[in-house]
């Protein structure tokens, strides 16, 4: 089968999450990377895209000389990547879905839930694939998760727990850091920090596992460092509509920690719980039983864990090949191949709701709002 010819934007030389999309894009062979506009300075952009390979001309200085230089060509992208900070998701996005290009956004999908409805809109106009890249949502042992729950095997859910609090901001010293700051100014982040950069991770996480979505919520927000704008701390409780009582903690000066990813799941018959540091186990206990660890790639997993295992059991896998994971699911649904599991536009607009009435909450000493997006209520 040929390959699928894939873009990205941003993700340039020293990026965070740059490296981790090349791997997973390329790491089956499903995706030759053909053209970038990979950094926010078009020469430096220009020169690493070539120094990886991408052909001179269609390695460009921005997104919109991208889209120019994509669209009437014959071989042209399939998919694009978008890779930037959050305040430029949307209008990147938009365009190119607007051109008939398949776009695979970085979280948070939008800055605002008017933006974010706007791209579920475009994306259903458009007929294009639109994901969100919720990738620890593609862990072989996740995917187990959840497939345990939609058997139910735990029962009925009652508790969520989750958390992703990690310490690597908490250097007040160091908030002055552009690829820090960023993250905590308004400008380029939106109306939150660390919720909206960690948080909604771990609540997409939950929504994803207990196959239900969150309803309403209560935050309480902290700015420990006094010079960030944002918070850098946030308690959020929340309430599913099926009734799943949800508590989610994410903080980023959380000193000792370090990725800091977990999520815990407690139904009426048993109890689940996943960390990402330790992504290969799932550990679960039947009510009245012994605790066990499930090992991804041993026999018995569900087919949707089994099938997202790439390397024997007790191997390690990563986080570029939950990256992957999600790659294979896009390019099963550029091909026409429904995948339950992808995290689609719906995903991205309802964790800008989330992330707004967290804001709102915070503001409002707590107050319990609803979380769900105008288009879904
Ligand atoms: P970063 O600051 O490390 O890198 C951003 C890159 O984008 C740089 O190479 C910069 O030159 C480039 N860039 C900036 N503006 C651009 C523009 N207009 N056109 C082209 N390139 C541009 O940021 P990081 O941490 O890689 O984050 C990027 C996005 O990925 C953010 O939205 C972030 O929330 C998300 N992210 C997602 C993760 C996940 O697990 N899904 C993990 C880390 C980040």
């Amino acid at each position: 089968m040929a390959k699928l010819k894939w873009g990205m934007i941003g993700g340039g030389e020293g990026s965070q999450i740059g490296p981790a999309h090349r791997l997973g894009a390329q790491a089956d062979g499903l995706f030759e990377f053909v053209a970038g506009a990979l950094d926010h300075r078009p020469d430096a952009g220009r020169a690493y895209a070539q120094r990886l390979g991408v052909a001179a001309d269609r390695a460009y200085g921005d997104w919109q000389e991208m889209l120019a230089g994509e669209k009437d060509r014959d071989d042209r992208i399939d998919l694009v990547t978008v890779a930037t900070p959050n305040a430029t998701h949307f209008e990147i996005t938009k365009a190119f879905l607007e051109a008939g290009f398949n776009v695979l956004c970085e979280k948070p999908m939008t800055m605002t839930v008017e933006e974010g409805e706007e791209i579920v809109r475009v994306a259903g106009k458009s007929g294009k694939v639109m994901a969100v890249n919720y990738a620890y949502s593609a862990y072989p042992m996740v995917r187990q998760a959840r497939a345990m729950v939609r058997a139910g095997e735990i029962g009925k859910v009652r508790l969520v727990v989750s958390n992703f609090s990690h310490g690597h901001h908490a250097d007040a010293g160091d908030a002055d850091n552009p690829r820090v700051r960023w993250r905590y100014d308004p400008v380029m982040a939106g109306v939150s920090g660390q919720f909206a950069d960690c948080g909604i991770h771990a609540m997409h996480m939950a929504s994803f596992i207990c196959d239900d979505e969150v309803a309403s919520l209560s935050a309480d927000f902290a700015s420990t460092i006094a010079s960030r704008t944002l918070e850098d701390d946030a308690m959020v409780n929340f309430r599913m509509s099926g009734g799943t009582v949800g508590r989610l903690w994410t903080s980023s000066v959380a000193i000792g920690r370090q990725h800091g990813f977990e999520i815990q799941i407690f139904g009426e018959t048993g109890g689940l719980k996943w960390h990402a540091e330790q992504p290969n186990q799932l550990i679960y206990t039947p009510l009245g039983g012994r605790t066990q660890i499930m090992e991804k790639g041993e026999g018995g997993l569900h087919e949707d864990a089994q099938r997202l295992s790439r390397v024997a059991i007790a191997h390690p896998e990563g986080f570029p090949l939950a990256v992957a994971n999600i790659y294979c699911d896009l390019a099963d649904a550029i091909r026409g191949e429904t995948r339950d599991g992808l995290p689609g536009a719906a995903a991205g607009v309802r964790s800008m709701a989330a992330v707004h009435t967290a804001v709102a909450s915070a503001k409002d000493g707590g107050a319990w709002v609803d979380a769900r997006p105008p288009m879904f209520r």
